[in-house]
């Protein structure tokens, strides 16, 4: 029986912005410790960018490297996809951005904003575009500078290492009431690059997409709204509304719940037990949040690989970084059969079954 046609990954790439940010910089502009991060999270360190340094840019040297790696040329690419929710602008886009960056041909270019589940519904959608016909190369990129969200001021300073006098009290006081947002995000960019294939094994096999709204403020953004006017306030500015909120505890019990359940689902669809999976990517926000959906779906440590503790939670980079570094180390080896899963705010989450 002839084999259907599938939507492959033919090269990956990553980017990181220069500066490394251990815990213990952190500690030094607010009221948090590296022993706190590293219990509640497993985060030990992140990477930020500079001022002048968005996302598009750190997506579009994603993208150059993940096409180098399928053996492309930036004019082979057919379309783009990019997820990301601190993308450089509101408008435009970071898709033309980056397209202008890396001068591909006047391809469309889709923004989408799933946060954390970014790169799962962008995988979808280039497996749709790909099945329509219409497309043959996807650039997929997930890239985000969560720094831009961070309020600090001389604490920037001491951040990025370029300063050792710490914030006065009234700063630092101000830092620590963002800080359990704040500790847990780091920069990042990751693409992949989805081809069509007429024929093999390799391939996105299922997907699976979920999202509500009915929860719609449990991780959301106040401020900034085209809601009010203006879109926003020097009043919310001063009572830190530009800043992500998050209801930590809400997020965390859904994410230990649902992504197992998407996982056992796309495994049912496709007709395979989860023993059979591989490696399952957890989108990478909490460690013991992806240790709960290790141990909920009955796998060793082993198949259920991280690096949160390098990077801290990158939203949609996370699942491409993740990826590439299991490309890099021999884990996602030929045949190897993999669940990608992703909860985020939305919520959005869901899960992909890929076979390398
Ligand atoms: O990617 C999007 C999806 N996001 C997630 O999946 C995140 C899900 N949630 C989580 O990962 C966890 O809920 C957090 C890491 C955000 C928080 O962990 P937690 O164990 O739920 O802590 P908590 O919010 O209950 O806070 C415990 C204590 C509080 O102090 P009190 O009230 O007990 O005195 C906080 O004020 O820890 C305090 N705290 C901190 N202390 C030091 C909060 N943040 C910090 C901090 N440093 N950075």
């Amino acid at each position: 029986m002839a084999l259907p046609m599938r939507s492959v990954i033919t090269g990956s790439g990553i980017a990181l912005p220069q500066h490394l940010v251990t815990n213990d910089r952190l500690a030094r502009i607010m009221d948090t410790s590296d022993e706190w991060i590293r219990t509640r999270s497993g985060i030990e360190q992140r990477y930020f960018a500079g001022p002048g340094l968005g996302s598009a840019e750190l997506g579009s040297m994603a993208a150059e490297a993940a096409i180098r790696d399928a053996g492309l040329k930036p004019e082979d690419i057919d379309v783009v996809i990019f997820a990301t929710m601190t993308p450089d602008h509101v408008l435009p886009g970071n898709g033309p951005l980056l397209q202008k960056r890396i001068g591909l041909r006047n391809v469309p270019t889709f923004d989408i904003r799933q946060q954390c589940s970014g790169f799962l519904y962008g995988l979808d959608l280039g497996d749709s575009l790909i099945k329509s016909g219409k497309f043959e190369r996807v650039l997929l990129v997930g890239a985000e500078t969560h720094s831009g969200f961070m309020p600090w001021d001389q604490g920037w300073r001491v951040v990025l290492g370029l300063s050792d006098d710490e914030p006065d009290e009234a700063e630092k006081s101000w830092n620590t009431q963002s800080r359990d947002r704040t500790v847990l995000f780091g920069d990042a960019a990751g693409a992949v690059v989805v081809e069509r294939r007429e024929q093999g094994a390799a391939g996105l096999l299922r997907t699976r997409l979920y999202s509500d709204g009915g929860v719609a403020d449990a991780l959301t953004m106040r401020g900034a709204s085209f809601k009010q006017r203006p879109f926003v306030t020097k009043e919310q500015i001063a009572a830190g509304e530009t800043i992500p909120v998050m209801n930590g505890r809400e997020v965390f019990k859904t994410a230990v719940t649902l992504m197992p359940q998407a996982v056992r689902d796309v495994c049912a669809d496709e007709g395979v037990t989860i023993e059979e999976l591989d490696l399952v990517l957890v989108h990478q926000a909490n460690l013991r949040i992806i240790e709960g959906v290790q141990k909920q779906l009955g796998l060793p440590a082993g198949k259920v690989p991280h690096n949160i503790e390098r990077y801290g939670n990158t939203t949609a980079a996370t699942l491409p970084l993740l990826f590439h570094e299991c490309r890099q180390n021999g884990l996602a080896g030929p045949g190897a059969l993999i669940a990608f899963t992703a909860l985020g705010s939305g919520l959005h989450w869901g899960a992909a079954l890929y076979r390398m």
